[in-house]
């Protein structure tokens, strides 16, 4: 008889679980999965990723109808009307094929879902509705949940004060949203609401919106978002929040003191980030301790400091997102399996997916000047003859490279389609790329991507279109 039960056990089948589990059952190893949501794919497939990007495909949609943005190519509409409960129904669409979509790879992959939260006994055996599962590998991939406000409650159901995954959910469209935290999901999720039509207005405890991102964007984000309507308050935050019936009053103030004042609103979204899911987990019982920010800390190899114990994705250090989380649960699976299983930390892509989309690669302008002498080179999407044909005028694209090597160090974007823009920049930053190698690669005409030629370009000598 085998010693384990599996060779792996995945706890948790979000993105950076299922394909963990899958990896590791291609790659030969009997594997398990155990999940405790009635469906598999975790957060981004149920309550983050698909259902907010249905959203704001829809919502994008119904803005463009709506408010004019037609009549730019001579489309004249009639009364352009929302049928939210048919947006609502698209989306839990989506959810629902790519959601069974992952259980029909666990079958074909022959991974087993083991339904239930599972929680240590020790190193190689958990407990999973009430049955014990041992195993020689086990990975964390447990992911990440809504950080709350202190004093602020938040209750999806009735629909004032919520949370990501209650902004998914509303069945009306609120006359006043505040969004406390611009982030990504407050400005993504703001901007579905406030297309659909309600009043958003986001309260920003720093000074610029999207921390982490390349200060030049930061500050364009402010601009663009202040322009489709929506009343940023930058350097303020929320001190208390009063619910009464339907109606919340927000108590605010400047971020470096001074006089409160109120607003009131009809929905509160809180959006101030997310926190590693631990809790029950059980990780007193094979002694693995937290770092400061209550994450699990790996090595390289996606290793913990106990032996046969793994972890990936939203709850090791890195940034919060799916395909870092993919990637690690392909690198883990292969490391398990005796393979080379490398992530570079330093190449992952980061999208907002508004419109424009805002996207990111490699180091910030600030964080690469800190680190020595740089050149950067700046083209702006006025001057790119598709997104000008398209109606399309924000936004620019920045290259940022190393002064004595031209090695591109970082690539910001702002564009209609700098989601899709910034995966040619990953894959040059991957292969060690110069701007001058992305200057001198032939790009298709007319498209939005000879906006990064350009600023390449424009890091050594001059763009042609400025
Ligand atoms: P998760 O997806 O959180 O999955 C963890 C799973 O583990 C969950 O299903 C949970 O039920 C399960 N689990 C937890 N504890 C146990 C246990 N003890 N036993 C069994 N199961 C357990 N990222 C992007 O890259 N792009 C986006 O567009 C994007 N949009 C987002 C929009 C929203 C509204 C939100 C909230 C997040 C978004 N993200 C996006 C972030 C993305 O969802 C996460 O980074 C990603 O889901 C992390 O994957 P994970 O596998 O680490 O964890
Ligand atoms: P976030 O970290 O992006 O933004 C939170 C914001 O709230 C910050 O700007 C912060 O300064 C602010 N804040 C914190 N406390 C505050 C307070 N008391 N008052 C006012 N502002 C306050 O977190 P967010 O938006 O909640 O997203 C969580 C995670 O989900 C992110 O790490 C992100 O990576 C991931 N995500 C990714 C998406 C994507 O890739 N497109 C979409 C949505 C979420």
């Amino acid at each position: 008889m085998a010693e384990y039960d599996y060779d792996v056990l995945v706890i948790g089948a979000g993105p950076g679980g299922y394909v963990a589990a899958i990896r590791a059952a291609q790659l030969g190893l009997k594997t398990a999965c155990a999940e405790g949501r009635e469906t598999l794919g975790g957060t981004c497939l149920n309550v983050g990723c698909i259902p907010s990007k249905a959203l704001l495909h829809g919502s994008e949609k119904f803005d463009e109808a709506r408010n004019g943005t037609f009549a730019n190519y001579g489309i004249k509409t009639g009364t352009v009307e929302l049928d939210l409960d048919a947006m609502q129904g698209q989306k839990l669409d989506s959810v629902k094929q790519l959601t069974g979509g992952i259980e029909f790879l666990f079958k074909k992959n022959k991974v087993t879902w083991l339904k239930g939260y599972a929680a240590f006994e020790d190193a190689h055996s958990v407990t999973v509705a009430g049955q014990k599962v041992t195993a020689k590998n086990i990975v964390i991939a447990t992911g990440s949940s809504v950080t709350p406000l202190p004093g602020v409650t938040v209750d999806n159901d009735a629909g004032v004060i919520v949370d990501s995954t209650g902004a998914l959910a509303l069945n009306r469209v609120p006359e006043h949203m505040v969004v406390i935290g611009g982030g990504v999901i407050g400005l993504e999720l703001g901007s579905v609401w406030r297309r659909l039509g309600a009043k958003v207005t986001v309260v920003e405890f720093l000074d610029q919106l999207l921390p982490g991102m390349d200060g030049d964007v930061r500050k364009e984000a402010a601009k663009i978002f202040k322009k489709q309507g929506m009343d940023i308050k930058l350097g303020t935050k929320v001190t208390g929040v009063a619910v009464d019936g339907g109606k919340a009053t927000l108590t605010v103030e400047p971020a470096k003191g001074g006089e409160a004042s109120t607003i009131e609103a009809d929905c509160v979204l809180v959006a101030i980030g997310r926190r590693p899911n631990v809790d029950g987990l059980g990780l007193d019982k094979i002694g693995l301790e937290l770092n400061a920010r209550g994450q699990i800390e790996t090595d390289h190899d996606f290793a913990t400091k106990v032996d046969g114990v793994w972890a990936i994705g939203d709850v090791i250090p890195g940034p919060m997102l799916a395909h870092k989380a993919e990637d690690e649960g392909i690198a883990v699976a292969e490391n398990i399996a005796g393979l080379t299983g490398i992530v570079n930390h330093d190449v992952i892509p980061g999208v907002v997916y508004t419109m424009p989309e805002f996207a990111g690669v490699g180091l910030t302008e600030e964080a690469a000047k800190e680190k020595g002498e740089i050149k950067v080179g700046k083209f702006p999407m006025l001057a790119n003859s598709r997104a000008k044909t398209n109606h399309e005028p924000d936004g620019f694209v920045k290259v940022i490279s190393d002064a004595k090597t031209d090695r591109v160090l970082g690539v910001w974007c702002i564009a209609s389609v700098a989601g899709t823009m910034i995966a040619q920049a990953a894959q040059a930053m991957e292969f060690g790329a110069t701007s001058e190698d992305i200057a001198y690669t032939c790009h298709a005409h007319p498209t939005h991507s000879e906006a990064l030629k350009e600023a390449a370009m424009a890091v050594t000598g001059k763009p042609i279109h400025m």
